[in-house]
């Protein structure tokens, strides 16, 4: 049985589940969605990490090549449906909505979509962003104003539109939550840089070990079942002594910072995902 991370490049997080299935005795590697294709063979796991694309314009090429390794009977873990759920903001907030998981309300502004009336200040962003990439504060109509222009120029305002979000009162921090096959296996608290009231490391923001309350815990295991991922990374930003899911995220970075315990996050990570395939194929 091989386990293999299908992505379109190696990154730490790529490397490190790659590394840990290995450890567990299992053949494995990176391949692209083709690659994976070529190689997996039926009873063989797959795990989904396709992430936004680089132009905000959604999700990356291989959604087909996914289903088609379902079709052979691979195991498919973080499916195309997971995928799209997690990565469009829009279809999040829908979903957690649905499922009563608690989110800031979001509001989509499209051409030809009934124009809302969000309250200042409001958060404006991509439906598929990362990286903290055009997420933007506007505490006034003015500033709405400008950003709007701008974010109708962008290429894909046309298709998607642009989120407004109810803006939770930043504290500086958040708590990004690992759930792996249903488990809670790994948390970081994500402090933003100096200056700056986004929590993304991307963005200079630095990460400290945390040890996620009951609560917490509860929350991620929740949104990540609303989202039906199988490895995600759900954020939760503090709010009035609890917290609010602010994104669930397909293509969960982490490091090793993220361990809850002596052992291996990633390890952890992995097992957990090899237990539910295991279930899967036995259920199949
Ligand atoms: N509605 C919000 N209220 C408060 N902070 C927010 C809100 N939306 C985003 N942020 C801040 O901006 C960061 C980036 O936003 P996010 O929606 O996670 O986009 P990305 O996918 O680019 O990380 C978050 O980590 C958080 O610190
Ligand atoms: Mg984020």
């Amino acid at each position: 049985m091989q386990f293999a991370v299908v992505a379109h490049r190696t990154s730490e997080t790529n490397d490190a589940l790659a590394g840990a299935a290995a450890s567990l005795g299992l053949p494995a590697s990176v391949l692209s969605p083709r690659d994976a294709l070529r190689t997996l063979e039926p009873g063989d796991i797959a795990l989904g990490r396709l992430d936004v694309r680089e132009e905000l314009d959604g999700v990356e090429r291989g959604t087909e090549e996914l289903e088609q390794l379902a079709v052979m009977e691979v195991v498919l873990l973080n499916p195309p449906s997971a995928l799209v759920a997690a990565h469009d903001k829009l279809l999040t907030a829908r979903v957690l909505r649905r499922a009563g998981v608690p989110h800031p309300r979001t509001w989509l502004i499209a051409e030809g979509a009934p124009s809302p009336a969000p309250e200042l200040p409001v958060v404006l962003k991509p439906r598929f962003g990362s990286w903290g990439r055009d997420v933007v504060l506007c505490p006034t109509a003015d500033k709405l104003d400008r950003e709007l222009a701008r974010f109708a120029q962008r290429p894909w305002f046309p298709a998607y539109g642009v989120l407004a979000q109810e803006l939770v009162p930043p504290l500086g921090w958040d708590l990004r939550v690992v759930v792996s096959g249903g488990r809670v296996v790994g948390a970081a608290r994500r402090y933003a840089a100096p200056g700056e009231w986004r929590t993304n490391v991307a963005l200079g923001g630095r990460i400290e070990p945390a040890a996620p309350s009951q609560l917490a815990r509860s929350l991620a295991l929740e949104a990540a079942a609303a989202i039906r991922g199988d490895l995600v990374g759900v954020d939760l930003l503090p709010l009035g002594g609890g917290f609010v899911v602010s994104e669930v995220n397909g293509a969960v970075d982490f490091r090793r910072t993220y361990a809850l315990g002596p052992g291996n996050v990633f390890r952890n990570a992995v097992h957990e995902l090899v237990r539910v395939a295991q279930l899967r194929r036995a259920a199949a």
